[in-house]
């Protein structure tokens, strides 16, 4: 064996010196307001391609704090705060000139759902009053406004939850006494189909299975989770293929005792057995809506619990957070990790039932060993309670809003107050200090066209050397965001096929394309390069 090397020691000091400094992720951590107020409370959020997301609240509240513009006013006879509006419930707020316009929605939205279409459009359904049965249509441009369509849906669709299918079309499950699912666009006329799942998880008195938390799994069936238990259901038969067990210990986890899910990153996708992961976080035990009227506000549930869809005897994993928490969001990062922030550590979903807002983000990391798969990052100094929402941007940072847990826009004499603002949280990756590991993605700009299963290149720049086996990319879905659910919410790792050096800090990657329209439906993903954990900007992507 031959000596050390100078380099080597020089690594080995170098590793050391980082170990013992222990920079925890949560150091880079940081908030930054954006907007103090855009007037309307963000109770529902969708990034499109443009990157500019849009932001509604419901229309029946009395005026928002942000006018119409031309003095334009909604006349709606069926309103019941306002027969003539002259206030905007939705705004379209454009990320990278930080500056938002008024829309004009036309019927009630109040707790409604929404997918993005294969073309980039905006599809949202249903609602309350008037709204219940719409469906609008909002189209990425800086001039468009809402378009609405009188019944569009078969049902009424209060507290549903939406998801694009491989076909292109989306489903719409479930909603307030709504025990079955609908298609958007329909291609038949009957048009709606009986979900007893739903009739079976609907606790007498509380709801407990509204906004189900639905993912499209790899085999084409969609897992539907409500309450607190899962049915993998084959919506083209209507068959439920699979029942999984009841989550250990049995506290509810769907609205009113709103926790979260996501469907964890899918990798290894040439794999002849590709595996799905579904993790449900938080939410509030038994009783806690009923008890929370009463003004007792029990403590949030602290667990999550993990399961592999695929598996053929799936069971429950359970895993202990760090904070407790109901009505949080579960948003995925690009690298992969998962990102738990809003909420309350007691009380429940519902007008003035949260309490102790709970502040700081915590990040879960998959792939490490149970036991360190959580962190707490730095918190922010506005509780983000009932009707908040939070959304990836396509520079990796989440953007949070909302939080109105009354019945009006309340700003003095209420526990918590509405909120008008908008934040950006800004995850450790973002810190300056990962610049020499960060990819930019110096081509292509954007991807369009892009098909299935086919070999792309993009081109990186690394600017402090590169290590292969760490260097991959993904591809997220923007979701649809309210009540604590991401709707549509999907992120795939492609790993890498090759990688190049070709000078000057430039790498070409060659990325295989995702096999089928059940690991991805066709439409807008962004695309990142990840090394070593630290995610480029991202780039629109078309799909199809
Ligand atoms: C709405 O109502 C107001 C007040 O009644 C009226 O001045 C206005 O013309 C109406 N607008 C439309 C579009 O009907
Ligand atoms: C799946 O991918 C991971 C890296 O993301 C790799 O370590 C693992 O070996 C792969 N497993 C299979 C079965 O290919
Ligand atoms: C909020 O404001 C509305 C009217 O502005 C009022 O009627 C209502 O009582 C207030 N709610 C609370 C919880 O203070």
């Amino acid at each position: 064996m031959s000596a050390p090397t100078p380099i080597f020691i020089f690594s080995i000091l170098l590793l050391q010196l980082l170990f013992a400094w222990q920079p925890s992720a949560a150091d880079g951590s940081q908030w930054q307001i954006l907007q103090k107020s855009i007037g309307v409370s963000a109770m529902h959020v969708q990034l499109l391609r443009n990157d500019r997301v849009v932001v509604f609240d419901r229309t029946d509240f009395g005026p928002s704090n942000l006018l119409l513009p031309n003095r334009k006013c909604r006349n709606d006879s069926t309103d019941t705060a306002l027969k003539v509006d002259c206030t905007a419930h939705s705004v379209e707020y454009d990320v990278f000139s930080n500056k938002f316009r008024a829309l004009m929605v036309q019927s009630d939205v109040w707790c409604s759902s929404g997918a993005v279409m294969p073309d980039g459009n905006l599809v949202q359904t249903g609602g309350f009053n008037d709204g219940e049965r719409r469906v609008r249509v909002f189209s990425p441009c800086s001039t468009c406004d809402w378009q609405e369509i009188p019944n569009g849906l078969a049902a009424k669709r209060w507290y549903a939850t939406n998801h694009i299918l491989p076909d292109g079309r989306q489903i719409i499950v479930g909603g307030r006494k709504q025990f079955n699912y609908e298609f958007v666009p329909k291609n038949i006329a009957a048009n709606t189909f009986n979900l007893p799942f739903l009739a079976e998880t609907n606790d007498k008195g509380v709801e407990n299975n509204l906004y189900p938390f639905v993912f499209l799994n790899v085999d084409g069936n969609l897992f539907i989770f409500a309450n607190n238990r899962a049915i993998l259901l084959d919506y083209v038969n209507n068959k439920v293929v699979k029942t999984y067990p009841t989550i250990p210990g049995g506290d509810p986890r769907s609205y009113p005792s709103t926790g979260s899910a996501v469907l964890l990153p899918l990798k290894n996708l040439t794999a002849a057995a590709i595996q799905a992961e579904v993790l449900v976080c938080g939410g509030a035990p038994k009783g806690s809506y009923v008890e929370a009227i009463k003004g007792n506000f029990f403590e949030a549930l602290n667990t999550c619990a993990r399961i592999t869809i695929t598996d053929p005897n799936p069971q429950w994993v359970m895993e202990t957070m760090p904070l407790a928490r109901v009505m949080g969001d579960m948003i995925l990062l690009p690298n992969g990790n998962v990102l738990l922030i809003n909420g309350a550590g007691s009380g429940s979903a519902g007008w003035e039932l949260g309490r102790n807002p709970v502040l700081s983000p915590v990040l879960y990391m998959p792939h490490n060993n149970i036991g360190s798969r959580f962190e707490t990052q730095n918190p922010t100094t506005i509780p983000r309670m009932y009707h908040s929402t939070a959304a990836l941007l396509r520079d990796g940072r989440v953007l949070v809003g909302g939080s109105n847990p009354h019945a009006f826009y309340n700003f003095t004499g209420v526990l918590f107050p509405t909120e008008l603002s908008l934040e950006a949280f800004s995850p450790a990756y973002l810190d300056a200090k990962f610049d020499n590991l960060r990819p930019t993605i110096v081509a292509p700009k954007s991807m369009s066209r892009i098909t299935y299963r086919k070999q792309y290149t993009i081109q990186v720049m690394i600017t402090g050397g590169v290590a292969e086996n760490l260097l991959f990319v993904t591809m997220f879905a923007p979701a649809f965001n309210t009540h604590s659910f991401s709707m549509n919410q999907r992120l795939l790792v492609l790993g890498n096929d090759k990688v190049t050096a070709l000078g000057n800090s430039i790498y070409s990657i060659e990325v295989t394309m995702p096999g089928s329209g059940n690991l991805a439906p066709p439409g807008f993903y962004l695309l990142f390069v990840v090394h070593q954990d630290i995610p480029s900007q991202g780039i629109w992507m078309k799909l199809q």
